[in-house]
């Protein structure tokens, strides 16, 4: 055995699967719509001109040291007064850490709560909650949800697992469904949280809410919700995931925050000290710059939001149409995010090469090969490789691609028997 039991069992990306297939057919000459990977082409979406320059500008400054471990102080005084102009959330600038992304966001706060074998409950599909939680050994609690409900977990379906529980992962918009919470499911869910605190003995650990709302600015009209606007009885027991990666369409420049009680936000900040995974820092001076320009903000992310709400919408009606026409397919209205839910519901059908479709995955395969068109099963979140559901991204492509592909899929759905 060359490598420790946790790196032998990591499970490898499903979606990097699939990129593979895809590379393979582009080395062949093929052109595949990649409505694959959570991520902008920069070409397309490129992020705000004023955040760019501010990077330029700061590294001309040599603004190239360690910035301070839990991030530059004016970035995050100017986080938390943007997320009070925002959403009307309260955090002084001590509850919020800078990281390089979120994603050590995340992985901190799995490792700032959770011990092996705590329980930790998170809905299917959901985003890499399942790779955290073997890093840290945690008990999967996996709770199903329908597309009826918009594939958001309810409080029924959450309510007979929280005893006990360390840790209740959730997203919204969400990863990989481009759906939102309505305010009273998640009042519900936020009330049983608190009546299973409340029912606690005193130092026993919390239940604990990771509030994944990376893409709360990239939302189609619908208003964003969270835990403790909610129920402000939540704010010791909930923390919160964001930053610029998605709605500055700023994946590459790698500045996340997150912000909760200030207690876990200390232990958090030597966590990720000890993975030395700060914002580089010309991009944190850049970033809290930026985020002071009102005006520049408030035109980026409207005119940000409603590109991708008209490519989003323009697939949905795409798949309305073929639904009419009598195809097997649907498509969850987009609400927020860069994705949007769609259902190809042909598994048992048989290709003109006299291949049975048995899983999602080969229907996904089949649509790469004759539609020339990639999506996510969502199996690749945790579900079974029956549900015949997937996640589309538009990040990387243009309103033009989505127009095209339409026809495509109509042809190649007509030809499975
Ligand atoms: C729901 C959600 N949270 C967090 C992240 C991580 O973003 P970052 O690139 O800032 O690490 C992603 C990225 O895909 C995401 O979809």
């Amino acid at each position: 055995m060359s490598v420790s039991v946790l790196a032998q069992t990591l499970k490898g990306s499903e979606i990097i699967k699939i990129g593979n297939e895809i590379n393979e057919l582009k080395r062949q000459g093929q052109q595949i719509a990649n409505l694959t990977i959570g991520d902008f082409d920069p070409n397309i979406y490129p992020i705000p001109s004023e955040l760019r320059d501010g990077i330029i500008a700061a590294y001309q400054d040599n603004q190239t040291n360690y910035p301070p471990a839990d991030g530059m102080l004016d970035l995050r005084k100017q986080v938390s007064a943007f997320l009070a102009e925002e959403h009307g959330i309260q955090v002084t600038a001590n509850e919020v850490l800078i990281s390089s992304g979120s994603r050590p966001i995340i992985y901190s706060i799995f490792l700032a709560l959770v011990d092996k074998g705590d329980k930790v409950i998170y809905p299917l599909p959901s985003w890499n909650n399942n790779h955290y939680c073997h890093i840290t050994g945690a008990e999967e609690i996996q709770v199903p949800t329908t597309a009826e409900n918009n594939f958001l977990p309810k409080a029924a379906d959450i309510a007979p697992h929280l005893k006990g529980a360390t840790l209740l992962c959730l997203c919204s918009p969400q990863n990989p469904t481009g759906t939102m919470f309505e305010k009273a499911d998640l009042e519900e869910i936020c009330d049983l949280v608190i009546a299973e605190n409340a029912s606690r003995q005193p130092g026993e650990k919390p239940l604990y809410i990771m509030y994944d709302q990376i893409y709360a600015m990239l939302t189609f009209g619908k208003q964003h919700v969270d835990p403790v606007t909610l129920r402000p009885e939540l704010k010791d027991y909930t923390v919160y995931i964001d930053g610029v990666s998605k709605c500055l369409a700023a994946t590459g420049v790698r500045v996340g925050w997150g912000f909760g009680p200030e207690n876990v936000i200390s232990k958090m900040r030597s966590i990720v000290g000890h993975m030395g995974a700060w914002a580089p820092k010309a991009e944190q001076v850049a970033t809290a710059k930026y985020l002071q320009q009102d005006e520049a903000v408030h035109g980026y992310l409207k005119n940000f939001s409603g590109r991708i709400q008209e490519v989003l919408s323009t697939l949905y009606q795409g798949f309305q149409q073929l639904k009419a026409e009598g195809f097997a397919v649907d498509a969850i209205e987009p609400m927020g995010a860069i994705y949007l839910t769609v259902k190809a519901d042909y598994i048992g059908k048989t290709t003109p090469e006299g291949e049975v479709l048995n899983s999602s995955a080969d229907i996904n395969f089949y649509l790469i090969k004759t539609a020339k068109v990639a999506l996510v099963p969502f199996s690749a979140f945790g579900t079974g490789d029956d549900v015949t559901w997937f996640r589309a991204s538009v990040g990387t492509s243009t309103l033009e691609d989505i127009q095209a592909m339409i026809p495509r899929i109509r042809e190649a759905l007509s030809q499975l028997k």
